[in-house]
């Protein structure tokens, strides 16, 4: 009997099942294209992977390959293709079975799944796992939500196949129902809001200091030595080194300005808008990606408008304290990209009763995913002795960004008036420069909201009353 089922051989898939053949674990698989299962067998066999590969194409046959009670990973797309699979199962499946959904679905979906399922009499686990193909293989992030005991019934197995932070796995159980989902599309949110910042200023180094995506490489190679470590800047300098054996030129500039996505980013930002979490360097992000998609229209509006000058006509000597600038920019907006991330899910915690654990969030975060970076120790640390979300308050966070922050400043305004477009980077200041504001603005909206709608308002002078202005008296 195996110990545990995976279904869908993809890329994912195959990965995550030599992972766990090479932990010594008998795995069953089941995929519609027994191709795909045989490739993974005979890689486990020329690897010399220790543990066991057992070949079903019929849901029966693997559900009956499994030692009870079941437990079923599921590697197939969020969406249509997961319900395909599960009704495929569900059938031959004993009381007390589980499946856990490893896709990227979205929390909400997740949580009618587990209803449906401990209604049954069957469980059902929502688990994030980043980490790429590679993470897949070597070892990713995993994110769990369900009840508690589905999850005793998977945690040693997943445990060993995760990622591991000075020996330590990125691997936890956060909280029931879709705490697991929703948790792995903030980390995609913060996915996003990274990408945007690094695509930001590799934009501001071609098209601000006239620079080659040879001459950008070793930026980011060296800002992944400092504070900035981090698996995006750091692959984020290979793409620009990539060279195309095509064109012989640049990779980077062979790739066509066009982002795709497929949903997490854009959940992240709807979920943050009904908890009223602002996540505007997310949005940013996402909206960019929109903007992206719509190459034709970026065309005929350069033809209308002209394209952004170049701000910095000079050598690499006069570019070094610019780069400089840069790097310290990057550092402000990125701490607040994981506040707007931590916050929804404070926010989120409170709201759906899970009592999240924002350290062990932090924890899991530390390798195997695709945010990695050397701040979530840090983020960690500062979460477990007793700092929030708002990592602005805590010490060490806040003495970076009096320092950093004037870099961002000189960014985002040299960016606006030359007619760059940063958009994350513009976010982030605008959100810091808000919330360190006392006195803000909002009386004015607070006046029009009563003059046109009698909307009401608060005085200073007053406690809990609704006021109303003098409109149409005086
Ligand atoms: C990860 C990634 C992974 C995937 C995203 C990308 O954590 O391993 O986030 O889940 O790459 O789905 O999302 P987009 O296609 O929307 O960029």
């Amino acid at each position: 009997m195996a110990e545990i089922g995976l279904v869908g051989v993809g890329v994912m898939g195959a990965a995550f099942a030599l992972n766990l053949v090479e932990k010594g674990h008998r795995v069953s698989l089941l995929d519609r294209t027994q191709d795909k299962i045989d490739d993974v067998a005979a890689t486990a066999r020329a690897q010399g992977l220790s543990g066991e590969v057992v070949a079903c194409v019929a849901p029966k046959d693997f559900v009956a390959s499994l030692r009870t009670p079941r437990s079923i990973l599921v590697l197939v797309p969020a969406g249509g293709p997961l319900d395909v699979v599960i009704d495929s199962l569900t059938p031959h499946l004993d009381k007390g079975d589980l499946i856990a959904d490893l896709g990227n679905s979205n929390f909400r979906d997740t949580e009618a799944r587990v209803s449906a399922f401990e209604a049954q009499g069957f469980q059902f686990l929502g688990i994030g796992v980043s980490g790429g193909e590679e993470g897949a293989r070597s070892g990713p992030s995993i994110m769990a939500g369900g009840s508690r005991n589905s999850w005793a019934q998977v945690k040693d197995t997943l445990s060993d196949a995760a990622a591991k932070y000075e020996d330590v796995p990125c691997c936890d159980w956060f909280g029931p129902g879709g705490a697991g989902h929703f948790i792995k599309t903030l980390h995609n949110g913060i996915e996003y809001a990274d990408m945007q910042l690094i695509a930001e200023v590799y934009g501001i180094m071609r098209d601000g200091l006239g620079m080659t995506a040879a001459d950008i490489a070793p930026v980011f190679e060296r800002w992944n030595t400092g504070p900035l470590e981090s698996y995006l800047v750091e692959i984020a300098g290979e793409v620009a080194g990539a060279v195309d054996s095509v064109s012989g030129g640049s990779m980077l500039d062979m790739i066509v300005d066009k982002a795709g996505q497929k949903g997490t980013g854009r959940w992240s930002v709807i979920e943050a808008l009904h908890l009223g979490s602002p996540v505007g360097m997310i949005a940013a992000a996402v909206e960019a990606r929109n903007i992206s998609a719509a190459r034709g229209a970026r065309f005929r509006m350069e033809a209308s408008f002209g394209p952004a000058p170049q701000w910095l006509e000079g050598s690499a000597e006069d570019r070094a304290p610019v780069i400089d600038t840069l790097e310290q920019a990057l550092i402000a907006a990125k701490i607040n990209a994981y506040i707007q991330g931590l916050e929804v899910l404070d926010r989120a915690s409170a709201e759906f009763g899970w009592d999240l654990d924002l350290a062990a969030v932090a924890r899991v975060w530390r390798a195997g995913c695709i945010i990695r970076a050397g701040f979530l120790n840090e983020i960690a640390q500062v979460i477990d002795s007793g700092g929030s979300a708002n990592l602005a308050m805590d010490g060490g966070f806040g003495q970076k960004l009096v320092e950093t922050l004037p870099a961002l400043r000189v960014v985002v305004a040299t960016s606006v008036s030359a007619g760059l477009s940063t958009p994350a980077l513009f976010a982030a200041l605008n959100f810091h420069d808000q919330r360190r504001t006392s006195l803000g603005t909002a009386n004015m909206i607070q006046g029009l909201r009563d003059y046109f709608g009698a909307h009401g308002f608060e005085r200073y002078d007053s406690k809990g009353e609704v006021a109303h202005g003098p409109w149409g008296e005086q």
